[in-house]
């Protein structure tokens, strides 16, 4: 088969951004968001909703007229093309829309041809069964993929973090706290096995915290208030902070050092804007340590989140689950997230040991709380698909096209757990 001596495509589809690259390198050879513009002029727009064909069967001229990613957002500039993300908190809820922006990864961006390569593909913690067949029905039958293998994204931020020197060994075992655009996930996982009963979804995520920087400029009235500028404030100069009260005071301060602008460039107009950026600094990124601050439904510090969802995990596993807390996604990337995080687990842990020790008269010999922030956190998930698709054993772990026509669509239902060596 020509695939043998080909590298895997390593595509994580995240609600925001999509990841997408070849097996054995470093990094995404493409990130770009998950958006689809079509045009508004063509007769098969897709509505949405369940899959009905496939791509072979609906292939028109119109049908080729769309954009994804940042040529999806320009386009939709336009009176002629209208935008949708057809991932939503996590999962893909259009297929239709899904199928042609992976159309477009493969042959546009990646230029490869499908039957030459195995796939790793990445889903959220508890996607349903049937989802994995739709992807593994385009994968077969619209690309003729060579083989698949669809991965836990947390299991893939696991194995990521073994580039960390603080990780001994190259266990599968820990706390995944995964937080993109669209949701915060914090994700146990024992030997490989993501423990269901106890994952928690915090909805606060990336663009929430655009969306608050956003509101802030507009209450301002800065010269530009777009969601765009607001992402990119966020990424630029955000961090968190260790307390806000005396956060506040360093700005009164120290305003020179604190206060910072932001300028905003037009390429299809001659001008510049510049934006005042403040206490957003490191209000922002507070969120996730009081939610309060943007949330009304959502209250729950992400410490207290952690401590839950490891306090609901077997007895067995928890001493595991608190050293081996790991980063993934792009809105782990505040500067200081992790050093935070841990600080105030830290606090919450003692105080339960403190209290059992009082009722119980006996001596606890501690727990040991250790976040994990590496270089590769960013973009984890792709990374740790990258590591695991390059290993000689990958290919035997995938199902493949025959094995898909000779078994039927539901063998993918089930992917064994991969051994690393
Ligand atoms: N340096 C940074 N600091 C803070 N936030 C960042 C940084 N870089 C990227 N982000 C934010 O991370 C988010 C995208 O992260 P990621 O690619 O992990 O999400 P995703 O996989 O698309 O979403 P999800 O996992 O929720 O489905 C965006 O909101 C982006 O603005
Ligand atoms: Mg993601």
């Amino acid at each position: 088969m020509s695939s043998i001596g080909t590298p895997a495509v390593v595509m994580d589809n995240g609600t925001g951004y999509t990841k997408l690259g070849f097996a054995g390198n470093d990094a995404p050879s493409f990130v770009f968001p998950t958006a689809i513009s079509t045009s508004t002029a063509s007769s098969k727009t897709s509505k949405g909703g369940p899959r009905s064909t496939n791509l072979a069967s609906k292939r028109g001229l119109e049908d080729l007229d769309f954009y994804i990613g940042d040529e999806a957002l320009e386009a939709a500039n336009g009176p002629n093309y209208s935008l949708s993300y057809p991932i939503k908190h996590g999962q893909i809820e259009d297929w239709d829309q899904m199928e042609r922006f992976w159309e477009s990864s493969i042959f546009k961006y990646l230029r490869c041809e499908p039957e030459d390569h195995y796939f790793l593909l990445t889903e959220p913690p508890l996607n349903p069964p049937e989802n994995r067949e739709s992807t593994a029905e385009i994968m077969f039958e619209s690309f003729n993929c060579a083989g698949l293998y669809i991965a836990v994204q947390a299991v893939l931020a696991l194995a990521a973090s073994w580039t960390s020197p603080k990780v001994q060994d190259r266990s599968l075992s820990g706390t995944v706290i995964d937080s993109g655009d669209g949701v915060t996930h914090v994700i146990p996982v024992a030997e490989g096995y993501v423990i269901g009963t106890a994952i928690k979804n915090i909805p606060l995520a990336g663009r929430d915290i655009s969306s608050f920087i956003q509101q802030l400029l507009r209450d301002r009235g800065e010269a530009d208030t777009s969601l765009q500028t607001a992402e990119k404030i966020k990424e630029q100069f955000c961090y968190v902070c260790p307390d806000i009260v005396q956060e506040f005071s360093k700005f009164d301060h120290y305003p020179k050092e604190k206060f910072a602008q932001y300028i905003v460039e037009y390429t299809d107009r001659n001008k510049k804007n510049i934006v005042d950026v403040g206490y957003e600094r490191f209000l922002a990124p507070e969120i996730f340590f009081n939610p309060e601050i943007c949330s009304s439904d959502f209250l729950t510090p992400l410490p207290t989140v952690v401590d839950q969802v490891i306090q609901a995990s077997p007895i067995d596993v928890r001493k595991k689950l608190y050293k081996n807390i790991v980063l993934s996604g792009g809105s782990t990337m505040f500067k200081d997230f992790g050093k935070r995080l841990q600080r105030d687990l830290k606090v919450l842990v003692n105080e339960r040991i403190h209290l059992s020790e009082r009722s119980s008269g006996a001596q606890s010999t501690g727990v040991e709380v250790q976040v994990i922030s590496h270089k590769k956190q960013r973009n984890a998930v792709w990374f740790g698909g990258s590591l695991l698709a390059q290993t000689a054993e990958f290919k035997s772990y995938c199902y493949t096209k025959r094995d898909y026509d000779e078994q039927g669509p539901n063998i993918v239902r089930n992917f064994s757990l991969f051994a690393v060596p």
